[in-house]
């Protein structure tokens, strides 16, 4: 329950009206071109068409959908659909599902959790999965779990950025330890930047805010988004609102809040006290007490926050990487339904449908196995790596000092903008960081070591900032959520095409991967 899914506000989409109007193909569209044409189509419509089922589901399971007062499950707006297709618990959706799937969960006996374990390797023989190494937090000790199947779900990697939606927990632990064992991560140059943020510390105000009503107001008290997105207003797709805020921003029609950041504001008076109560009660609560502001009576402060990392793990439209026994799903992995840039409400819905299908997939293959047997060798490795070289580690600089300076740096040269100058700086000073002497534990306790796993996921973000810093680098066009200021273009001549990225002892040898056009030949995307 510590995942940061339990922090998912708005909304999870999924057609459920068809007899209002609603249908399949539109939402497969929405998503297609949302994802600026990046997207597998193949994968998109799987999403698309599992997606009634799952709220169903839950539903049957004790998932408190906010409803209708004609009793059916409710809806409401989100960026970049051409339907209300957010299906919510007011604004707390996260929270609920994580809670009816854990609550689920807890009928099966034969379901074991292992809460409190930090993962640190893959176990495999190049082909085939064998297990992980992890820590037990509690106890401090370093255990070898065989397993013929497994499923990586360790989320996103926000927190390699300093203004982040994400929890501090939300480091790319999970992604690097598929990228040593020599997976691809793909993608990884698409990282989503949520328009509104709260201001100092980045915590979300859900997209249902504008959903429901609110506005984005610059300085001269202007609805700014009619002039970027004259059609959907605050409800284009997130890289369009984003991209307009910081022009508006650039173009001197900013706010600065109290902490110095330039800003914009959210403005949700109009909507009245009785809505925001009944259907945004736990923004107002994070607005009171996380910015002294309180929505029903002013606007709030904001400003686009990274949120969601489009990459991940390479995998096929099953989930499936490429070590077999192996899945991944959710944030974690990229399978492609997002592309270059996700529609809000798509995320928690990929959870579900892939967390479906990789689960029964892994059971399937799990229950014709025998117990895989585990290479001695890798293991010595795994425990030199950690404990000589981090716990054992001699630096002399604070490394979360180091770590701040690595998340500055990725808010400062990969943000919303980016181009050659600022990509090439900040991979120049990701490696002056990573040569400091900074690899050290001050703690020496054997039990709960928190200043251990804080420096082995520091340890962690500097591969992945790297992957996404180098993604960036090379992708010279500006497509979905990744645009360069020198390549402002989409280029689907070069470009139209997956990153890929493997590990090597040097640099991320960087490779390209084709997408899959079932439906939809690109054409320019506008709102
Ligand atoms: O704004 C939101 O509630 C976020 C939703 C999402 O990222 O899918």
């Amino acid at each position: 329950m510590r995942s940061h899914s339990v922090s998912a506000e708005g909304g999870t989409a999924a057609v459920l009206f068809q007899e209002e109007g609603d249908n399949e193909e539109s939402h497969i569209y929405d998503t297609i071109k949302g994802s600026d044409f990046l997207a597998d189509q193949d994968v998109a419509e799987r999403l698309v068409k599992t997606m009634p089922l799952e709220i169903y589901q839950l539903d049957h399971w004790g998932m408190p959908w906010s409803r209708r007062l004609d009793g059916r499950i409710d809806q409401r707006k989100f960026g970049g659909y051409s339907f209300p297709r957010a299906t919510y618990a007011q604004d707390k959706v996260g929270f609920y599902e994580m809670q009816t799937l854990y609550d689920t969960c807890l009928k099966y006996e034969n379901i074991e959790f292992y809460n409190e374990w930090f993962c640190t390797s893959i176990l495999h023989d190049n082909k085939t999965f064998a297990g992980v190494t992890a820590i037990e937090m509690k106890s401090g000790d370093f255990v070898v779990f065989k397993a013929p199947a497994g499923i990586i779900c360790t989320g996103g990697a926000g927190r390699i950025y300093s203004f982040s939606t994400y929890s501090y927990s939300s480091t790319p632990d999970g992604l690097d330890m598929a990228y040593r064992a020599g997976l691809g991560l793909k993608d990884m140059e698409f990282v989503q930047f949520h328009p509104t943020g709260i201001l100092p510390s980045g915590i979300l105000v859900t997209e249902g805010a504008r959903g429901e009503g609110g506005y984005l107001v610059n300085s001269d008290g202007e609805r700014f988004m009619k002039k970027y997105a004259p059609e959907k207003l605050e409800l284009a797709p997130r890289d369009v609102v984003s991209r307009s805020m910081i022009r508006e921003i650039q173009e001197g029609r900013g706010m600065v809040h109290e902490s110095g950041a330039a800003c914009l504001t959210l403005d949700l008076t109009h909507l009245g006290e009785e809505t925001i109560k009944s259907k945004l009660a736990g923004i107002r609560e994070i607005g009171i007490k996380f910015s002294g502001v309180d929505i029903v009576k002013e606007p709030i402060q904001i400003r686009p926050v990274c949120h969601y990392m489009m990459g991940g793990i390479h995998t096929n439209i099953d989930g499936s990487t490429e070590i077999s026994g192996l899945w991944a799903a959710g944030e974690a992995s990229c399978n492609s339904t997002h592309g270059s840039n996700r529609l809000g409400a798509n995320s928690t819905s990929e959870c579900l449908v892939w967390g479906r299908i990789t689960g029964k997939l892994a059971v399937q293959y799990a229950s014709n196995k025998d117990s895989p047997s585990i290479n001695g060798e890798q293991v010595h490795k795994e425990e030199k790596r950690i404990y000589d070289g981090i716990f054992r580690g001699r630096g002399q600089v604070n490394p979360y000092e180091v770590r701040k300076s690595l998340t500055d740096n990725m808010d400062d040269k990969a943000y919303v903008f980016r181009d050659n100058e600022g990509l090439s700086e900040g991979i120049k000073r990701l490696s002056e960081l990573r040569d400091m002497t900074w690899k050290h534990v001050d703690d020496r306790a054997k039990e709960y070591n928190t200043n251990f796993f804080n420096v082995m996921e520091a340890d962690s973000m500097f591969r992945i900032a790297e992957v996404v810093l180098m993604g960036a680098y090379i992708r010279r066009e500006s497509r979905g959520a990744h645009a360069r200021t020198d390549y402002p273009k989409r280029d689907d001549l070069n470009f139209l095409k997956h990153t890929l990225a493997y590990y090597s002892d040097s640099q991320p040898h960087m490779a390209w991967h084709p997408v899959t056009f079932t439906r939809y030949a690109p054409v320019e995307r506008k709102y």
